[in-house]
């Protein structure tokens, strides 16, 4: 596995390899299994002649709170060797100044759906996080790009992006990796104390009660309920609790087919997000 810490040795390193048969996993570091199941779905993705690009870099630009930057876990050498060990070709970790060389004046703005959900919470979060995603696919240079599904609305935005832009790259979702309890992997796990993660434990029997309730034959109301109740059980006070269509498209409620229910909550400082998909029968 190789290293490259600057735009140009990135560039250097690409030159001769086909774009269709690169593919890139973008994070922010202090990785967990959720973020290696990811490099195996990219290596699915362009087979074992293929590259596997993977880049490192805790973006500031989708950081509304400077505290939350300010402590956000860095861990590069511990995340190099599983990166490594997961078998990635290519890392790109830059810096600030290599990824802004100057301060950012235009970014891409994500719409309406930008404010809704995570970004009615976070004001500036979406936009800055398209802006480093265009960024890094248009410097990795990749024909396929992997996100999970943990951050389902950014997975959503950044499909929009590429069709409404004409991106020349594949967008692939993957399934949420979730500790044996259900709790949804996270790199701000490590800061709950133990009383915490046993109330975050909430948010995933949340989802799986609505999930038995929309195949018991619940409506919408009676599947928020459901999720609602074991949201008590656990003293979990939600930012949002919400059941929309797969688009996330914010009205008609969905009441038959697929949907999606999201929801975030705060443990301490720590804020949490989760996600399901709801199959009304
Ligand atoms: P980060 O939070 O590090 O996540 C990187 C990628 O890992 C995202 O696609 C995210 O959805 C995925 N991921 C995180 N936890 C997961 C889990 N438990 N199961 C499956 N996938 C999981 O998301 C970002 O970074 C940033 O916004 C980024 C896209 C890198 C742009 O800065």
């Amino acid at each position: 596995m190789q290293v490259v810490h600057t735009r140009a040795d990135l560039a250097d390193r690409l030159a001769g390899t086909e774009r269709e048969r690169r593919a890139v996993v973008m994070t922010m570091g202090a990785l967990h299994e959720g973020h290696l199941s990811l490099v195996r779905r990219a290596r699915a993705e362009v087979g074992p002649g293929g590259l596997v690009e993977a880049t490192i870099f805790v973006n500031p630009l989708q950081f509304g709170d400077p505290g939350d930057l300010a402590r956000y876990p860095r861990t590069l050498d511990d995340d190099l060797a599983k990166l490594a060990s997961t078998g990635t070709d290519l890392v790109y970790a830059p810096d600030l100044t290599d990824m802004y060389p100057a301060p950012v004046t235009v970014t891409v703005d994500p719409g309406p759906l930008g404010s809704q959900l995570e970004g009615a919470l976070r004001p500036g979060h979406f936009a800055g996080m398209l802006t480093v995603v265009a960024k890094l696919l248009i410097r990795t240079g990749v024909g396929v790009a992997v996100f999970g599904a943990k951050d389902y609305q950014q997975l959503v935005l950044i499909r929009s992006m590429v069709t409404d832009l004409d991106l020349a790259v594949g967008i692939v979702g993957a399934p949420i990796v979730r500790d044996p309890d259900g709790l949804a992997m996270s790199s701000r796990n490590r800061f709950l104390d133990p009383g915490q993660r046993a109330r975050a434990l909430g948010l995933s029997r949340a989802l799986t009660a609505a999930q038995t309730s929309a195949a018991a034959g619940a409506t919408a109301g009676g599947v928020l309920r459901a999720a609602g109740d074991v949201l008590a059980t656990h003293d979990v006070d939600v930012d949002y609790l919400e059941l929309r269509d797969p688009d996330l498209r914010a009205s008609p409620a969905p009441v038959h087919g697929d949907a999606r229910l999201l929801l975030a909550a705060t443990f301490g400082s720590t804020r949490l997000i989760d996600n399901a998909p709801i199959r009304f029968v």
